[in-house]
């Protein structure tokens, strides 16, 4: 018993202080999320799991194909069913970041609906915040749903070091509510660990 008394403490602390680098290997690895692997149960919610290829997601659920706008690749896609949610690498390690490289994204709230601006953020390591504006077009009824296609963007190099992306949607005609949500698939990025 006098044993045992003794050598825990000793224990406890050796684990408790390993040194900060011993947990972290450099890498850079390149993903591609389809979110096709993901369970998906009726009614939802589908939240997307923890660290799902690296990121943990906000607001952002997995959906599935219901008809409307096909996703890119399978029969899912993730959605943020108000508009708006984040994206983003865990805090620690801290030299860990991604690089947003590209994705397909639609707007979906029914025939018609109108141009969709679709601001994006972009949270640096640094603090530095970048910003951009994409839009989706208006969808008017007349046409035959195969019309009704996502769009797909690539970013700059600036769209590096980042820590978290945001997203929200607004009418790009006069900034109101969109009532829908944003879809996005094939997401692609390069998560890079510095030590
Ligand atoms: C996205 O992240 C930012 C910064 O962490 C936070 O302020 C905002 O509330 C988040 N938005 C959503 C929809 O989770
Ligand atoms: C963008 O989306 C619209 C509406 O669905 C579609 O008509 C158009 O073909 C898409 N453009 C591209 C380049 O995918």
């Amino acid at each position: 018993m006098f044993v045992l008394t003794s050598i825990l403490p000793i224990i406890t602390l050796a684990l408790a202080a390993p040194s900060a680098n011993d947990n972290c290997r450099p890498s850079r690895t390149t993903y591609v999320a389809q979110y096709d692997d993901l369970p998906f149960v009726e009614p939802g919610p589908n939240p997307i799991p923890p660290h799902y290829n690296g990121l943990s997601y906000t607001a952002f659920q997995v959906d599935q194909y219901d008809g409307f706008i096909l996703p890119t690749s399978g029969n899912q896609w993730t959605m943020a069913f108000g508009g708006s949610g984040n994206f983003s690498g865990p805090a620690s390690p801290a030299k860990q970041t991604f690089q947003l490289e590209s994705f397909s994204y639609a707007c979906v709230a029914g025939i018609p609906q109108p141009e969709c601006a679709i601001s994006i953020w972009g949270w640096k390591d640094t603090g530095k915040i970048v910003k951009r504006v994409i839009t989706f077009p208006r969808l008017d009824p007349g046409h035959v749903i195969e019309d009704f296609k996502m769009n797909k963007t690539s970013f700059a190099r600036e769209w590096r070091d980042l820590k978290s992306v945001g997203f929200s949607i607004a009418r790009a005609d006069d900034g109101g509510d969109v009532f829908g949500g944003l879809a996005l698939d094939d997401v692609k990025y390069t998560i890079t660990t510095k030590c």
